[in-house]
């Protein structure tokens, strides 16, 4: 059966994306952030577009749907962000403002009582002290809960990324899997001929150092690494890791470098080759936003469940 649906904090449209591939309407999609919703909108004009924080949303306001997906932002509650110790000993809570954006998704619930409820988020925010209440709230509104970690690279997506996504059903408890499924190569999402290319020669220290040793471990003359300390190069062959938004990820050819083109960066999401970006647009906010995405490919599988549980 089909769902209507509604995406909440929905990005440059991952979710949609992959909901709409799956066969659900995408009613209504809903953002803080102006360039996010421009590019959604591009690739999804049938769908009702809300600029707004979602913190302070009328919902009585929005269309009824059957599946709510919300994406609250993960920066407060990913490893990488946990909160910093001061010298003083004291911990300063920088991310307080964007855990609350997780409450939006009790007051939705409460307020429209969608049959369906995803979740998405890293799988650290069990972490957060206030985890439990959370859950509790939805499972006080009559919502079975289910904790899934995916792995992206299992639904045919040539990135290895995992995430949590929480489900929720009215009528029963719905639990995920990764299918089955054998890892694509991320290679065949470069392109060699596109992209400003550097010698080798003319980067700092560590990245020269980083793509040594990739070579010294037998990658050859071409693999991708990650901009980070440590790393060691990655084949080919393999999925890529996690695309953050903060635009690590680069290409090695011989004696030539350069960074992941958007283009690149979308097909590391599997985001088909049609999904468009606005003319007007600054690198840092598309890798931002496909860094923050859900793979459309996860997306569908995930539609494609609930559809038939319905
Ligand atoms: C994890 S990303 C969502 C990704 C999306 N599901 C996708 O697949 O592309 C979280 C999004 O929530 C937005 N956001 C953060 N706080 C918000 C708020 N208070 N109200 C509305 N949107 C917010 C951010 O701009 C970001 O685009």
């Amino acid at each position: 059966m089909s769902l209507t649906a509604v995406d909440l904090f929905a990005g440059l449209g991952g979710t949609t994306t992959g909901l709409s591939m799956a066969g659900c309407d995408v009613l209504l999609a809903a953002n803080h952030w102006s360039f996010a919703v421009e590019t959604h909108r591009l690739n999804h004009p049938k769908t009702e577009h809300r600029l707004q924080d979602l913190r302070q949303a009328d919902f009585a306001s929005w269309p009824d749907f059957d599946l709510g997906w919300a994406s609250p932002s993960c920066q407060g509650h990913s490893q990488a962000a946990q909160p910093a110790r001061k010298a003083s000993g004291k911990v300063q809570r920088t991310h307080d403002l964007l855990r609350s954006t997780a409450w939006a998704v009790v007051d939705m619930a409460e307020v429209k009582r969608p049959r369906f409820l995803v979740i998405e988020n890293v799988a650290d925010v069990r972490r957060w002290t206030l985890y439990p209440i959370w859950k509790m709230a939805l499972e006080a509104l009559g919502y079975h809960l289910t904790e899934n970690v995916l792995t992206a690279s299992r639904w045919g997506v040539p990135q290895r990324r995992k995430r949590l996504f929480v489900v929720g059903s009215l009528t029963g408890p719905v639990t995920l899997q990764d299918p089955d499924v054998p890892e694509i190569a991320f290679g065949p999402c470069i392109d060699w001929t596109l992209g400003h290319w550097r010698p080798i020669t003319s980067l700092q220290e560590g990245p020269r150092r980083r793509i040594a040793r990739g070579r010294a471990r037998g990658l050859g003359e071409r693999f991708v690494i990650q901009n980070v300390t440590g790393h060691r190069g990655l084949a080919l062959s393999e999925p890529i890791r996690t695309i953050t938004g903060a635009d690590q990820w680069a290409v090695v050819d011989g004696d030539r470098y350069r960074t992941l083109t958007e283009r690149e960066n979308l097909r590391a999401m599997s985001f088909p080759e049609s999904y468009r970006l606005p003319e007007q647009r600054r690198r840092g906010d598309v890798i931002l936003g496909l860094g923050n995405a859900v793979p459309p490919l996860v997306a569908k599988g995930i539609g494609q469940r609930l559809m038939a549980e319905a």
